[in-house]
């Protein structure tokens, strides 16, 4: 149908019409209609980026971060996205970023930890930042237990 959007989640293909009402940002589809509650929220308003996943918005293009709290599901169309629990879990195996980060202590109350990891596994899966790169992508992310050190020690480590 005309008014059907397309996208991919997790590898699977979802189509939405007029069952999801047009204000549903892509945070709330992901949460509440897939049930993939590791993409967390807090501010809603695109500052502490607990809600980023991965996007690759054409295929061939960079993937980047997108703070999902601040996109309506209306503009995912022909994205490929991919949330905290296709990048690693307990099932499958956890990826090298998550065991770095908890075996850093990275991780404190861990509620930011799932942002922190696709804003950083998002600038990897195109290239392998510089020292300073990671220094100033931490503007993305906010960690109120401000546990920040770990964290960057952490993510040094994937620095060129
Ligand atoms: Fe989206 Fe804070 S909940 S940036």
């Amino acid at each position: 149908p005309v008014n059907t959007i397309n996208f991919t989640v997790n590898g699977e293909k979802y189509s939405v019409g007029g069952e999801v009402s047009s204000c549903t940002t892509l945070l709330d589809y992901l949460r509440r209609y897939l049930e993939l509650r590791g993409t967390k929220y807090m501010c809603l308003e695109g500052g502490c980026g607990a809600c980023i996943v991965n996007v690759t918005k054409k295929p061939g293009e960079p993937s980047q971060s997108v703070n999902s709290c601040m996109v309506l599901i209306t503009s995912c169309a022909d994205w490929d996205i991919n949330t905290i629990e296709k990048v690693g879990n307990r099932k499958d195996g956890y990826h090298v970023l998550q065991k770095a980060l908890a075996d850093n202590n990275g991780t404190q109350c861990g509620y930011c930890s799932p942002g922190w990891i696709m804003a950083m596994y998002s600038i990897l899966k195109n290239r392998r930042p510089t020292m300073l790169q990671v220094e100033q992508s931490f503007g993305s992310n906010i960690c109120r237990c401000t546990g920040y050190r770990p964290i960057l020690e952490t993510f040094k480590r994937f620095s060129s």
